[in-house]
């Protein structure tokens, strides 16, 4: 049994699986309101957050699987990319429970976790496969030859997808965090009311800088009560814009060969509906959560005792 624990953002997560890859228990506690407020995540206050979290949501996960510190045989954590001082609550806490317990720490990559999420049952995907990595800080189309890891083909220029749809649910008067909002109201609105451009980079990578100014423009040549009335429209228009330059990279790379789409942009609806060919992360393994990291865990080499102690965190992969 295998531990996962997840504190790289504003989600405090931890998930037991067993080593066939089933999830016996899934627990994120997310700081969603702590943030809205503030528009974003406030580094401070999220790892504040997740200290008076990590122990009682281990506890839980533990509880829900109806099973005991004595049961686990490896604990894996996040050990990047992420806030510094988030991802330090994790570390550390991982850290103490493989030390009390001598048991083996994985430190996993988050992103690896994020395509770990395909790996658990009842999905059990195998690669070979094109993964496009579509979340809050990255945007990546992947070549995943095995369970081990990864090759990035491309990557995001600027901005990555998920901060496109927290950016333009912002500038939109939407609520935090964006990208759910901007695909509820796309709902009700039409896509062709407006027209915005889907960047021409060159090779395998992605830009969505542009995207946000031009909605930024189309807001500002709006009253309020035309941008009342216009608001579906654009939503619909820009969450378009931004569908379609994912799906037309992971589409050209694939090169008609199997795709799959992890990350908390894969939620989308509309990317969903737009890739029916492709592996999809279930919904509740696609923002973050623990499962996908004890998931990575599984195919990464444990970090042995004592030398995972002086184990440190880091803010980039
Ligand atoms: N239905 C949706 N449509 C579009 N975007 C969505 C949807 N649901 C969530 N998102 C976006 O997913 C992002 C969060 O995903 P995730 O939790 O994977 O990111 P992160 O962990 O913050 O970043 P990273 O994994 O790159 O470190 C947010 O930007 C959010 O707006
Ligand atoms: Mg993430």
């Amino acid at each position: 049994m295998i531990l996962g624990i997840e504190t790289s953002c504003d989600e405090t997560a931890a998930a037991l699986i067993d080593a066939d890859g089933n999830i016996l228990a899934s627990v994120v506690a997310s700081q969603d309101e702590l943030h809205a407020r503030f528009g974003g995540v406030v580094p401070e206050i999220a790892s504040r957050r997740h200290l008076e979290l990590v122990t009682p949501v281990i506890r839980q996960a533990l509880a829900d699987a109806g099973a005991r510190l004595d049961d686990l045989d490896a604990v894996g954590v996040t050990t990047q990319p992420g806030l510094i001082g988030a991802l330090l609550v994790g570390v550390s806490a991982a850290k103490a429970l493989a030390w009390a317990r001598r048991l083996p720490l994985i430190s996993v990559n988050h992103l690896h976790g994020h395509v770990a999420s395909l790996y658990l049952r009842p999905l059990d995907l195998e690669p070979p496969f094109t993964c496009l990595l579509a979340s809050g800080g990255h945007t990546m189309v992947l070549d995943v030859q095995d369970r081990g890891g990864y090759r990035v083909l491309g990557t995001t220029l600027d901005d990555a997808a998920g901060e496109a749809f927290d950016k333009g649910a912002r500038l939109l008067g939407l609520g935090y965090p964006g990208g759910k909002e901007i695909d509820a109201l796309a709902r009700q609105g039409d896509p062709t009311a407006y027209s915005f451009p889907v960047a021409r980079v060159p090779g395998l990578d992605f830009s969505f800088s542009g995207l946000k100014t031009s909605l930024l423009y189309k807001v500002r040549d709006l009253s309020p009560t035309e941008l009342e009335m216009r608001r579906a429209d654009l939503a619909a228009g820009y969450q378009r814009a931004i569908v379609r330059a994912l799906v037309g990279r992971v589409e050209a790379v694939a090169a008609g060969g199997p795709i799959a789409v992890v990350g908390g942009v894969a939620a989308n609806s509309e990317l969903r509906a737009a890739l029916p060919g492709a592996t999809l992360a279930p919904l509740s393994l696609c923002t973050d959560n623990a499962a996908m990291i004890a998931s990575a865990a599984r195919y990464t080499a444990p970090v042995p005792y004592p030398g995972y102690l002086s184990l440190d965190a880091r803010s980039t992969a």
